[in-house]
């Protein structure tokens, strides 16, 4: 029997810090998430909701104060010199120095790893930096940066990448070719296990999610069924009578509010015809009637509240 491995796993993880005044703040607070082997994940919350401080506690970079974190099966921190050697990543800007061109960068790494020269060139491949390698890092942009970032997560050839908002900082095309980049990776058989804040990039990319706000997993799974549970229902209504259409509707049942110049009822779009029926049945003719669009900056808030979504 085939049984699909999770490659992380996460369960019920805690971290706290002493506030320098006094007190703990919980950082991180019962977060739990399953990544499948394979395919893109994403790791999505708001500015201060915890990400960085659960890829730090996974990799063994940060002491959980509760719960546990398995990567590849081993546990965090104890086993995972066992693994580690099959795991890329990239937490926060890694300390580039200026004055080395980015093939002696790799070099460098892949010296102390114990990895050969062709590693390097093969890295150097994989981001787009093969005719750049010989450039002093100073003379890199800060795409460029980002890429050889990525380079030296990717040296080890590893099964899992783990990224911490490798996009950070970028323009928008800076952030097309990390994206287009970590959508390769992802079909190449690797789990990529990719933070962000931002909605957009992440979707564009994603296999499955999950939504993270105040240091806990606010739901999961693959992006297009998060996304759709997030959005409301509702049709927008427009009648010449608002207030009397508003009163037929709640009548007959519905949830309506009365919106500037149209109604907004809560129902499905698929049963929208029961809404015509009642108004026409009361003498108002719907002149427009469709479903409302929910951006999926309005999803994301939804789910994660406050949309600074800072733990303090
Ligand atoms: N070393 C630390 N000492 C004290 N507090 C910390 C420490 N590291 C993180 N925190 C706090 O823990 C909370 C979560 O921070 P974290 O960096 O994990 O969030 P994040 O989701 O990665 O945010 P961002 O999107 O801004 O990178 C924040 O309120 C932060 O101030
Ligand atoms: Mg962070």
């Amino acid at each position: 029997m085939l049984v699909r491995m999770s490659v992380i796993e996460i369960n019920g993880l805690g971290k706290e810090y002493r506030r320098r005044r006094g007190g703990r703040m919980r950082a991180v607070d019962g977060m739990s998430l399953s990544v499948p082997a394979g395919g893109v994940y994403g790791f999505l919350g708001p500015n201060g909701s915890g990400k960085t401080t659960t890829i730090r506690c996974l990799l063994g970079l940060a002491r959980p104060s509760a719960g546990e974190c398995r990567l590849l099966g081993a546990a965090a921190p104890e086993e995972l010199p066992d693994v580690i050697a099959r795991v890329g990543a990239l937490v926060e800007m890694p300390g580039l120095n200026p004055g080395l061109s980015g093939r002696q960068t790799l070099g460098i790494l892949a010296a102390a790893g114990r990895l050969s020269r062709r590693s390097v060139d093969d890295a150097l491949e994989q981001v787009g930096l093969a005719g750049r390698g010989d450039d002093l890092v100073k003379a890199y942009s800060l795409g460029m940066r980002q890429r050889l970032g990525l380079a030296t997560a990717l040296l080890k050839d590893p099964e899992i990448l783990v990224l911490d908002e490798p996009a950070n900082g970028l323009d928008p095309a800076g952030m097309r070719e990390i994206r287009e980049l970590i959508r390769r990776l992802g079909t190449e058989g690797r789990t990529v296990f990719l933070s962000s804040h931002l909605l957009a990039e992440v979707e564009q990319v994603c296999d499955q999610v999950a939504i993270v706000a105040r240091g806990r997993t606010v739901t999961s799974g693959p992006i297009a069924e998060v996304l759709a549970a997030a959005r409301p229902t509702a049709m927008s209504v427009k009648v010449r009578n608002l207030r009397g259409g508003a009163r037929t509707l709640a009548a007959a049942g519905f949830g309506v509010t009365l919106a500037d110049r149209r109604l907004e009822v809560a129902v499905e779009p698929a049963r929208a015809e029961r809404v015509t029926r009642a108004l026409v049945a009361d003498g108002h003719y719907p002149t427009e009637l469709r479903p409302m669009e929910t951006s999926l900056e309005d999803a994301f808030f939804a789910l994660t509240g406050d949309p600074t979504g800072d733990a303090s």
